[in-house]
């Protein structure tokens, strides 16, 4: 089905008062999605279980400028309370438990965040009269292993996720399009998006954040794999540019809802390749010696091998494709914690963030 729909996204005059939930607002996503919508006049409620998170709205000055509820998803009568007295038209849900490590040691938690909060989210939104557009964040872990022969993922490829939080997240992506069923008819989009970087990611379990960490000497770095790995990186802006053009042609055009869209860049960089270009935009070689001598020793027990993404059913619907370099997008990266961590103070960043 080929619709080129709308690019009208950037359009003020559209979110402009418009009520707008984004769950997980403090976020790494959410925040940077917070930025965007605001620039466009939309009113933003935003849901989170931890104040502690607000450190990126704090420092972006978006925090008093948003109607925030802290609350789990998990809260029905709370999530309904919020949605019925705000009317809420657009939805992006994000949040979720995405620390892998944390996933592992306890993937309870992992599972109520991610697939119980989908579907106490799905069922207060099923209540409304007024949603119109729902994104539900899954993410490419959903796919689970494929060899490379298959890769990049194509859209209609099965989910066969094994590891705790790719489980978690497959589970979320099906409770969506039972949601979008012919028996509720909610309007929602499914996303499946490979590994995102860019300011604002306070989660040191992925490799970007944890390798800038260490070239600011701030961390010592941990490899969870023997550098050959391949992933897909989006830049921030890339995802929530596309997040207001999902969230638009899916408001203008019900015809989407059910629709899954994969993104990423197409191409699976190694772990070596990010570590090594990181490394080199602050010319620091020792650095990455010491890592790369590490890889021999090192053997990645659950974790997918290969993954990465195209864009081209994206881009055959709405013309999209991502804007951002990886090595500019890197750069910018570096820059935005070296500011953070400077206004906050090195010791206070570490103790809150890493544990
Ligand atoms: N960051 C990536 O590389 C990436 C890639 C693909 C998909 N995704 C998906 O995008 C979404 C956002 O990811 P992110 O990187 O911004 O994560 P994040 O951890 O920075 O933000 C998630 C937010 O959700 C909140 N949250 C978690 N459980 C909650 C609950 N039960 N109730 C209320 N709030 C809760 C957390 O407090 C946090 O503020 C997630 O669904 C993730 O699976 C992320």
């Amino acid at each position: 089905m080929l619709m080129r729909t709308s690019q009208n996204y950037l359009n003020k005059n559209f979110w402009n008062k418009k009520n707008i939930l984004i769950t997980g607002v403090n976020g790494f996503i959410g925040s940077n999605l917070v930025n965007h919508l605001l620039s466009k006049g939309a009113i933003i409620h935003g849901i989170s279980d931890k104040t502690e998170k607000n450190i990126v709205l704090r420092y972006n000055n978006t925090l008093n400028k948003i109607n925030f509820h802290k609350t789990s998803l998990t809260n029905k009568n709370k999530i309904n309370d919020i949605i019925k007295s705000n009317d809420i038209e657009v939805c992006y849900h994000l949040a979720a438990q995405v620390d892998v490590n944390i996933a592992r040691k306890n993937p309870i938690d992992t599972f109520d965040s991610n697939i119980r909060g989908t579907y106490t989210l799905l069922e207060c939104l099923r209540n409304s009269k007024k949603i119109k557009s729902i994104i539900v964040a899954s993410s490419d872990k959903a796919y689970g292993d494929y060899p490379l022969s298959k890769l990049p993922y194509k859209e209609e490829y099965d989910l066969r996720p094994r590891y705790p939080y790719d489980v978690s997240k497959a589970c979320g992506d099906f409770i969506s399009h039972c949601y979008s069923s012919e028996i509720y008819k909610l309007p929602i989009i499914t996303t499946r998006f490979s590994n995102i970087y860019g300011p604002g990611q306070l989660n040191f379990s992925a490799l970007i954040p944890d390798c800038i960490l260490a070239l600011m000497n701030l961390k010592t770095f941990k490899l969870r794999s023997n550098g050959k790995n391949k992933r897909d990186y989006l830049f921030v802006d890339d995802v929530c540019e596309l997040y207001l053009c999902l969230g638009y042609n899916l408001y203008k055009n019900n015809k989407l809802s059910g629709e899954i869209f994969n993104a990423g860049t197409g191409t699976g960089y190694t772990v070596d390749t990010i570590i090594k270009n990181i490394c080199s935009i602050e010319n620091n070689k020792s650095l990455y010696k010491k890592i790369k001598s590490q890889y021999n020793k090192k053997k990645s027990i659950g974790e997918i091998e290969n993954q990465f993404m195209s864009y081209s059913k994206l881009n055959k619907y709405f013309g999209w494709s991502p804007k951002y370099q990886l090595n500019n997008g890197l750069y910018m990266t570096i820059m935005w914690y070296k500011e953070i961590f400077n206004k906050y103070g090195k010791n206070k960043m570490l103790r809150n963030l890493i544990k």
